[in-house]
This record gives C-alpha cells, structure tokens and sequence, in this order.
C-alpha cells in the first residue's frame, strides 16, 4: 500500500533499548528488566515490551498512508492521517498485556509452546487517538450498535506485516461491533503513546488499543478495517491465544472448541525480586504491578511471606499523591496499580503476591490447574523465593 510498506527481512528494524531482554530476535519479542517495568506508574517507550510476528513495517510517506474502511457497510471509505486527525482526540492511559506473560513459568510444570516471556509482556501507556466509535460514525454506523443492516457483528483489523503463521500475509484479529461502537470501551486507532507519535516498534504510524482486552487483538500498523459478519479466521484468532484445559494435548486439540480469548483475567506480578534472591535478614520492600481485564479495577493486593500461610494487604497507587479507590472516577480503570508492601526477613522463605479485582476475581494459587499448551493467562499467584546470605539486592 501507498506510505506503508512490509520488508520481507529483518535488515531495516527499528533502534531499541540495550537493557531489553530479547526473547527472540526475529521476529524481535523483548521485555524489559523487572526492576525496570515498575519504576515508573507511564511505561517509558523504550521499556514498553515488543511483541512482533514478522519484520517491523516502514513508513515513507505518511501522507500517502490511508485505512480503507470495508465489508457489510452502505459506504466504504479510505481515510487519511489527515481526516483521523481531523476528529475528537481522546486519550486512554490503559495496560497493555501479552496473553503469554509468565508463559516461562507455566513450561517449567510441562514444556508449552511460545516465545518464552518473564512477568513483563506488559507496560501501561497514554496512548492517543480517534475513539474506534467515531470512526464508524463515518461510514454510517451508528454509536452503540450491535450489527449493521446488512449483518455485520464484528470489526476486523488486517495489518499489513508478513507473518510465518499466516502464511507470509498480515496479522490480523477481531472484536464485536457491540464493543467497537461503544464510545464507553474506549477503543482507539491511537498515533501517539506517552505524549509522543507512535514508533514503528508499536504501530506507526497508527494501531488499535483495545483496553482490558489480551494484547493480541491490538493490531499495530493498521491497514483496514473490515466490517464482517463473524469473527476474524486469521491463525490469531483461531489457531492462537485460546485457553484449553490441561488435559488438552497437542495430539487431541480442536481449535473449534474455544473462543478467542478477549479480556484477560486478574494478574499481579512482584517485580523488586527475581526469582531466587539472597538477602540480608532486615527489612525489604515487595514492589509489582497488579491488573484486571474488562476494566475492572483491583481491589485488594495480597501478599505472604511465608509460602501463602499467612497475608498482609499491601498499598496500591496509580497517582502519587491521590489514593487508588478500584472503582472511582479519579481511577485509570483501564490501566495498572503498582502495589509495595515492606517485610522483615528473618529466615528463607517463599514470598507470594495474589491480586483481587473489584468483581472478587482472584488469581490461582497454583500454575498446575491452569496449565495449556500454548502458555497463555499464566495469572497463578506469584511466587519468589529469599534465601538469607550474602545479598544481591
Ligand atoms: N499487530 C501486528 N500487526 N503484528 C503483531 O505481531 N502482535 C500483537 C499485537 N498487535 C502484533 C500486533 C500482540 S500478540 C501483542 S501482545 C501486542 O501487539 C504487543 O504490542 P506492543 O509490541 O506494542 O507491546
């Protein structure tokens, strides 16, 4: 297409921060340090994790780049960045969460398959944009609609990036018209992140953000917009990011069985320790982020420092200076808490975060129970272990 073109190589990616932990280098799936992901509430760009299936597309002309607008509608349309410009600017600071976070866990019980990732496939962004609602005001949909006249029920998004799994063509996903046409969803074609125009690691020049709902179906460098009557066929929406049983094996699996996963279930992750530390006895402080999809704020942050026998609640905020209520105006409902609690240390132990959401969701206590072979919604309560002796903090 005009203004955006897909490489067929790796030779033309984009700069990226050396203190990333590169999980696979093409395509280019990284994450940054733990310590790193909560020393901030706004992920910084270069921190935010990158997650790709193919090459990193190339913008050469962004006034030649458009969107076409297709399917079950009266009036198709291309838009251009001048006429996404052109309508109310909206901005959503909403988390970002690869349905594969702590996927390197969960094959610790029994090998899954996946690009391996720590507890940081996630970063909380101000991402800004046209509301996805208004922009189907321009073809004739109106707000809050569930289908169109001649029955489409579901928005799709084609990229234009070449993916193994679709075969060379583009990634692409799907949502329900009911949520895309909601102005309340907050769904977005955002161009700017943090205040800035999107970089080509995240979607430049511009991408959907579809709040409380698995990353996946955040498509970077949008190419159309189809309105469909059911939901999207690419690999991404039926041969990936489904949740299966653990008795379900690569030798008995039926994709058919399974709806695309869409919000992702309450998840919290220590991030001040790595998985085994050494530690001086004395005080140390528990610092992660907690999250829950479709909105829903958190509403307690448990943690133990003795395996899970017993708890203390430990402090959330968003804002420094304005307290965290989960259900509150003042709240980003669509973004993180990060969570600290200080402990005395004494002997080695197991320390363990849970998250509650404002619906009483809480997290597994254990990995095994939630298993699946593709490694996805690892949200088990965290687990790190302290062991006394010379220190590495
Ligand atoms: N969009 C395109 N076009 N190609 C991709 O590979 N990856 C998806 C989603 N959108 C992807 C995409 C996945 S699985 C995730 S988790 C998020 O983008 C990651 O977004 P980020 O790299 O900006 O963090």
């Amino acid at each position: 297409m005009p203004g955006l073109r897909a490489p067929s190589d790796y030779a033309q990616e984009p700069p990226r921060h050396p203190a990333l932990v590169v999980n696979s280098k093409e395509p280019f799936n990284a994450e940054p340090r733990r310590s790193d992901l909560v020393s901030s509430y706004v992920t910084p760009v270069e921190f935010f994790y990158k997650r790709n299936h193919g090459p990193i597309p190339i913008v050469d002309d962004v006034d030649k780049y458009s969107v076409y607008i297709t399917g079950l509608i009266g009036n198709p349309k291309q838009l251009f960045m001048k006429d996404i410009w052109k309508l109310p600017k909206y901005t959503v600071t909403a988390t970002l969460q690869c349905a594969g976070n702590r996927r390197t866990a969960m094959s610790r019980i029994r090998k899954v398959k996946g690009v391996g990732w720590d507890v940081a496939a996630i970063g909380n962004a101000i991402w800004s944009g046209a509301k996805l609602a208004d922009v189907l005001e321009l073809v004739g949909i109106p707000k809050c609609s569930h289908a169109t006249p001649s029955g489409g029920k579901h928005v799709e998004f084609v990229s234009i990036d070449k993916c193994k799994e679709e075969n060379g063509g583009p990634y692409k996903a799907s949502i329900p018209l009911s949520q895309a046409a909601n102005p309340e969803a907050d769904v977005l074609l955002a161009y700017e992140m943090n205040g800035e125009t999107l970089n080509r690691d995240h979607g430049y020049p511009l991408r959907v953000i579809v709040p409380g709902v698995i990353g996946a179906r955040s498509v970077k460098w949008l190419d159309s917009i189809n309105i469909i009557a059911e939901e999207c066929q690419g690999f991404f929406m039926q041969k990936d990011y489904k949740m299966f049983p653990p008795s379900v094996d690569w030798d008995n699996i039926n994709w058919s069985t399974r709806r695309p996963q869409m919000d992702f279930p309450v998840q919290c992750a220590i991030c001040s320790l790595d998985d085994v530390n050494m530690v001086k006895p004395g005080k140390i402080t528990i610092k992660g982020y907690a999250v829950s999809g479709g909105g829903r704020g958190i509403e307690r942050l448990d943690v133990s420092i003795d395996g899970g026998k017993t708890w203390v609640e430990a402090s959330k905020l968003q804002k420094p200076g304005i307290p965290y209520i989960s259900d509150s105006e003042s709240s980003d409902k669509w973004a993180w808490v990060l969570f600290e609690a200080e402990a005395d240390i004494r002997q080695s132990t197991e320390i363990v975060a849970k998250a509650v959401d404002i619906a009483g969701n809480v997290q597994p206590e254990n990995v095994e129970v939630i298993w699946n072979l593709r490694g996805i919604l690892n949200t088990s309560w965290h687990r790190v272990h302290v062991r006394i002796g010379h220190s590495n903090l």
